[in-house]
């Protein structure tokens, strides 16, 4: 190869040799090599330090057993095998909740093993209210409360990005509810910090109002969103709702999630948000992960959601 040529050219001068050529994003700019060297794309995609990216995953709902997805466990094993074929090693992979079903403590030793096999550093949670069934919590606590504060909720940043992980689903009779020990708790946390830094809030539930006749809501989320107000970036990642959906208000944008278990109906649509019951490979379109890439110095986050087909 020529001398001077940068890795990067390398990369992009190599996809035209032919064979299966994966492409990547990289601080926004777009790489191309050849696949036939797994570690070698990702250390090409993880090179530059400035870079973040981390994969979100929801509603694993380990446990469930119903005709809308009569095998939880593989789908979510499948898509675990995708974050782990991504090409590039996230940062963190953060689960949104309804890790389990039930909350029954096999099943939240089954998704910890589980979630143990992902190629990356750090794994985060959230409690959905399918993990806090008959205990408020106790169970989740018991198998990932670590180093996290009150009932479950922490913060963390890395690559200037601050993260909130926040808990908003108790019970299922107090689902959608933060609680003034929780907000407190926001408040201190965010009192330090500039307006520029760009800020991820992980929960549950939508902070926004997606459908409050289904609790798709959170009743005290507006005193969040009043502290978030003044910084100019805030990215509000949930679960629960089984679907995607975005919205933006102001400087705060919201992206719910999809599922690796089963679909719910789009809001209003049925009397109730009951498992849909799909032909198998429609089940697969509806199921999904999401991965994130933020660089530093940028306004916003790059978004990609990959389905499990
Ligand atoms: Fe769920
Ligand atoms: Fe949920």
């Amino acid at each position: 190869m020529s001398e001077g040529m940068t890795r990067r050219q390398l990369m992009r001068h190599a996809g035209w040799f032919g064979g299966a050529v994966v492409l990547s994003v990289v601080g926004g700019e777009v790489i191309s090599r050849i696949a036939d060297d797994q570690d070698d794309i990702a250390a090409a995609a993880t090179a530059d330090p400035n870079t973040l990216r981390f994969v979100q995953v929801s509603d694993s709902h380990i446990g469930f057993t119903g005709p809308a997805n009569t095998d939880v466990t593989a789908s979510f094993d499948h898509a675990l095998g995708r974050i782990n074929a991504l090409g590039f090693r996230p940062d963190f992979v953060m689960h949104t909740g309804d890790l389990t079903h039930l909350s029954t403590p096999g099943q939240f030793d089954q998704v910890k093993q589980m979630l143990s096999t992902t190629r990356t550093d750090r794994v985060f949670v959230v409690p959905g209210e399918h993990d806090s069934v008959g205990d408020g919590g106790k169970a989740y606590r018991g198998a990932f409360g670590a180093n996290t504060s009150g009932d479950g909720w922490y913060s963390f940043d890395t690559h200037g990005v601050h993260f909130l992980a926040l808990v908003n689903t108790l019970s299922l009779e107090k689902a959608g509810h933060l609680g003034p020990e929780q907000l407190d708790f926001v408040r201190r946390d965010l009192a330090g910090l500039k307006p520029d830094t760009p800020i991820v809030v992980f929960s549950h539930i939508p902070l926004f109002a997606m459908y409050p006749q289904w609790g798709w809501s959170t009743d005290d989320s507006l005193q969040v969103i009043n502290m978030l107000r003044r910084f100019s970036s805030v990215t509000c990642l949930n679960g629960h709702v089984h679907q995607l959906f975005t919205k933006t208000e102001g400087n705060i944008t919201f992206h719910s999630a999809t599922t690796t278990a089963y679909p719910l109906p789009a809001p209003g649509h049925g009397p109730a948000p009951t498992p849909q019951v799909l032909p198998a490979r429609q089940l697969q379109d509806a199921l999904g992960i999401r991965s994130v890439t933020y660089r530093e110095g940028d306004h916003a986050l790059a978004l990609k959601e990959e389905r499990l087909t």
